[in-house]
């Protein structure tokens, strides 16, 4: 049997077998019952093409723009905490991957690499800041400004997290991170989740988000954080049209649907299902982006004709660094390029522009 890396799955199935298994678990793991985390895959699979033909694609464009950024693709990097687990380059290895494949990061605010180390890995990549708001209004204000010294081009603010959802295999593995590693943006080892004593019986890092992440956040608190900043912000984590409409109210410049990769509270719809909903409610007015779910080229083309502007992935990146490091980032990338690049021949469009809803169908929605 060959053991050539051809697709996201052949990455998974290999850093199954490379990373420790309180590593793997914590990348892997959903909430609860997991419900939510085998739907956001399996959802895609629900939608089915209604491809065109006859329309010379012989030169397919993927190029877009994301917050105004030019991306080569409409695949980027969404927040994956602690890569230095999968490899010892952890982020900045990811960093210097988008870099060359032109695309997006957003850099998680529990990375094991700082926003500046980051920066200096790649400097000219697209970056952005995902942001938790800590109970320490000055500490979150100053992540901000690192970020914007940093030249990170916007802030991705996580909105589904008021307290860590329930993984039960980091509470059996009593999760915390390696001794020589530390949440690189902060000083103290109480906020770098590095406490020598650990962090009790449950999952530590469920304890750390409760000590330490702010429970009370309000809509209020998203006007609050574009008083700080000029930067773009997206909110990260919105699942329904209320919310999106109420994100509309306080001004945000994105919005992404995602459930935090079916992390938090299980039992929440697919992403690619709750998109369609959160795109009829925005109307245009800012872009939507997804997350969730998204191994394969035609994943995205789905999610695209669904109306997001670029989708985002977490583990396929995770499970690329375990490989690969850089290298594995930078291949996966491609592979995702390339299976994206096929589905829209396929499909008969040769631009993003020509990519919409008229694409898909449910069928068995349609036969009722
Ligand atoms: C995450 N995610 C996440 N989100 C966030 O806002 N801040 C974070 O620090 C993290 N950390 C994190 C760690 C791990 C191991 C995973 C798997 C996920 C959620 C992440 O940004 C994204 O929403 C999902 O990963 C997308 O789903 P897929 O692509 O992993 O299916």
């Amino acid at each position: 049997m060959s053991d050539a890396l051809v697709c996201v799955r052949d990455y998974e199935l290999r850093a199954r077998q490379i990373l420790p298994k309180s590593v793997f678990d914590y990348y892997f793991s959903g909430a609860d019952e997991q419900e939510t985390l085998r739907d956001n895959v399996a959802a895609f699979k629900r939608w089915c093409f209604y491809p065109r033909v006859l329309r010379d694609v012989s030169s397919v464009d993927l190029s877009t723009t994301v917050l105004g950024q030019r991306v080569s693709l409409p695949i980027c990097v969404s927040a994956t905490a602690m890569q230095r687990m999968a490899h010892p380059d952890g982020e900045t290895a990811t960093a210097r991957a988008c870099l060359s494949s032109g695309t997006g990061m957003m850099l998680s605010s529990w990375s094991t690499s700082s926003i500046e180390e980051v920066c200096e890995a790649a400097p000219g990549a697209v970056r952005w800041l995902q942001l938790y708001i800590y109970k320490d209004r000055g500490l979150t204000q100053s992540l901000v400004r690192r970020a914007e010294d940093a030249g990170y081009k916007g802030i991705f603010v996580t909105v589904d997290t008021p307290y860590l959802g329930r993984r039960r295999d980091d509470v059996r593995n009593r999760f915390k991170l390696p001794s020589h590693l530390r949440m690189a943006n902060f000083e103290s080892p109480d906020l770098a989740f590095s406490k020598k004593e650990g962090y009790g019986e449950d999952s530590g890092l469920a304890v750390y988000v409760t000590q330490a992440i702010d429970a009370t956040v309000r809509w209020q608190d998203i006007g609050w954080l574009k008083t700080l900043t000029k930067l773009p912000v997206v909110v990260k984590g919105v699942l329904t049209a209320e919310d999106a409409k109420e994100a509309l109210k306080y001004g945000v410049d994105g919005i992404l649907v995602s459930n935090h990769g079916a992390r938090q509270l299980d039992g929440v719809p697919a992403t690619i299902d709750a998109l369609p909903e959160v795109v009829a409610a925005v109307a245009g007015q800012v872009e939507v982006f997804m997350d969730g779910g998204v191994r394969m080229g035609s994943d995205v083309l789905k999610a695209l004709a669904l109306g997001a502007k670029a989708v985002f992935i977490g583990r396929p990146v995770l499970w690329a660094l375990a490989c690969q490091g850089e290298k594995g980032v930078s291949d996966v990338l491609e592979i995702l390029r390339e299976e994206l690049h096929l589905a829209l021949a396929l499909a008969g469009c040769r631009s993003l522009k020509e990519v919409n809803r008229s694409l898909l169908r449910r069928p068995e929605l349609i036969s009722r």
